[in-house]
């Protein structure tokens, strides 16, 4: 594969509510980022992928825009954002922004325009339907029907995701345009590329018709009739040609349902998009994104597995978006490493065992510090929305409201979207101010400021793992070398990248006893280890409890 400016960059995802609260109102701000810069510097991240800052009623926390041109105001100014941008390009990072074009806020002009006159053409914008009950049985992602009563007609609107987020109707030639032109403009602007939200989800079958029913609601999830639909090829190739394709800039698409023969279309030389995000080891503890209250029990084996399978797709046809934590997701140290999420060799081993893969890293804000879940006791301390129809459909569905209760707290999006404990001052240092949501428990233990410069920590951690695969002696095949599976004991996860000079064999030891795995040649040598010491007898090596170790072979 011919080598490509993002490939080598290293990416740190900020979720803007709760970075950095610079005006002391409790909500994370632009200037709150600028004045962090040095931080993320210090860590050695190259590219910023910031969640939506544009202007929005934040029902679902900017993914519901209501302008797309403008900012959130709790969020700054464009010359906020202009100056985030310079500041951040002498340090050498770049900024990646969120485009949410799957769906808009019913805030948004053209939403309101469509409500007041279904003659004008911005009617057409959005999915409309009349009729005196909801066209079909689709259940949305945050629950309920897909469909919303127009108030006073007998009319419905559709939404993949919340009642406050109509769909685009990409079926409209204007529409796609207008898109388009907004895009263009936001990448003149000096933006690196954006992070494409939920972008599987603009074909729908249009034969709209109902399908059998998969809960006691009598509905069916949506996604059988709304993501990766026949059809959607030919409106991400023109989006493409009409944008990315005309700047220098990298795309990374939310692409969940994707499957991997079609991989191709996707991530290949002439692919949609350079990367995108494979779920599917994300999730391998539910159901599914949208029934995350179905709990599956899983293995390291199976993760392992899962993790490979995903790696041996993308590097047929492309390359990697690396991740472990998002802000849809909990906490990785929660949910990988369960028992053992506040053992700091564990959380390392866990972050060292992603980082190493072939693609892109990405860090989510607060997972350089082992940030863990938080325990919530009622559900009013949740805000949001997919949360809250979680716990009420768990118990339509016949939990208990205890178990109910510890489904949220277990797999919560809200838990990733704790403000940052920058210290472990009142709100930690986030703001003075009550922050919009409340800090996870553990911040007076687990903060930025007992981290920075401490050795030992995660942070310090991961700022050597990131300067490793950057500058290290193995950067070459660390970052585009090839990758495929090494044969490992059961609570072992081991890879090994090679070119064709260099291979580096990779393990990850999930387990709290001491195993040896075979070493596969003579004359190897350790080149990094996520603990000082590293037992090798005869032709094994020993690895510690959590232990990664990376050695060198022919
Ligand atoms: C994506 C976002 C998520 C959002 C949803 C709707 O999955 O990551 O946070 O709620 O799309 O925009
Ligand atoms: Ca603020």
């Amino acid at each position: 594969m011919e080598k490509l400016w993002w490939q080598e960059e290293v990416v740190y995802q900020i979720y803007p509510k709760s970075f950095q609260d610079s005006n002391q109102d409790g909500i994370g701000d632009i200037k709150g980022i600028t004045n962090r810069l040095d931080y993320l510097q210090n860590l050695g991240v190259t590219m910023l992928w910031i969640c939506p800052i544009y202007r929005s009623p934040m029902d679902d926390n900017g993914y519901d825009v209501s302008d797309y041109r403008s900012l959130a105001p709790e969020f700054g100014r464009m010359e906020d954002l202009d100056e985030l941008i310079q500041e951040a390009g002498k340090r050498k990072i770049r900024i990646m922004l969120d485009l949410v074009i799957n769906h808009s806020s019913d805030e948004h002009e053209w939403f309101q325009k469509a409500l007041e006159d279904p003659k004008s053409k911005y009617h057409d914008y959005y999915i409309f339907k009349d009729g005196k009950e909801r066209p079909n049985n689709w259940r949305s992602i945050f629950g309920g029907s897909v469909w919303e009563k127009v108030p006073g007609r007998e009319e419905y609107y559709y939404h993949t995701f919340g009642k406050k987020q109509p769909d685009l109707n990409w079926e409209n030639e204007k529409l796609r345009e207008e898109l388009y032109d907004m895009v263009n403009w936001w990448l003149d602007k000096g933006i690196a590329g954006f992070r494409i939200d939920a972008i599987t989800f603009i074909k729908k079958d249009l034969t709209w018709s109902d399908r059998e029913a998969d809960g006691v609601d009598g509905l069916s999830k949506c996604t059988k009739s709304s993501r990766t639909q026949p059809g959607i090829g030919v409106f991400l190739h023109e989006l493409k040609e009409n944008t990315f394709d005309r700047h220098r800039c990298v795309t990374v698409a939310e692409a969940p349902g994707v499957p991997y023969e079609d991989l191709d279309d996707f991530i290949g030389k002439d692919g949609y998009f350079d990367m995108i995000f494979d779920f599917r080891y994300a999730d391998l503890d539910i159901a599914s994104g949208s029934e995350w209250f179905k709990r599956i029990p899983w293995t390291v084996k199976e993760l392992g597995e899962k993790i490979m399978a995903s790696q041996m797709a993308m590097q047929k046809y492309g390359w990697a978006a690396n991740f472990i934590e998002n802000h849809d997701q909990p906490r990785a140290t929660s949910k990988y490493l369960q028992e053992a999420q506040d053992n700091p060799d564990a959380v390392k081993m866990l972050g060292a065992m992603y980082f190493f893969l072939r693609g892109t890293p990405f860090i989510y804000q607060g997972q350089e510090l082992g940030m863990v879940n938080f325990k919530r006791d009622s559900i009013g301390q949740f805000n949001d929305l997919s949360s809250i129809d979680q716990y009420n459909r768990s118990m339509e569905e016949g939990l208990s409201k205890e178990e109910a209760l510890e489904i949220v707290n277990l797999r919560s999006r809200d838990n990733g979207r704790t403000p940052f404990p920058w210290n472990q001052e009142r709100y930690g240092g986030f703001s003075q101010h009550t922050p919009w949501l409340m800090m996870g428990e553990e911040y007076p233990r687990i903060n930025a400021a007992d981290q920075v410069g401490r050795e030992g920590s995660i942070y310090e951690f991961y700022k050597e793992m990131i300067a490793f695969r950057q500058e290290g002696p193995c950067r070459d095949t660390l970052i585009y070398g090839e990758i495929a599976p090494l044969a490992s004991s059961e609570n072992v996860i081991a890879y090994r990248r090679f070119t064709d000079t260099e291979t580096i064999y990779c393990w990850f030891h999930f387990g709290k006893e001491a195993v040896k795995e075979t070493l596969p040649q003579d004359h190897m040598q350790t080149v990094w280890s996520s603990q000082k010491e590293v037992y090798i007898t005869e032709n094994q090596l020993v690895l510690q409890p959590y232990q990664a170790i990376l050695m060198r072979g022919k």
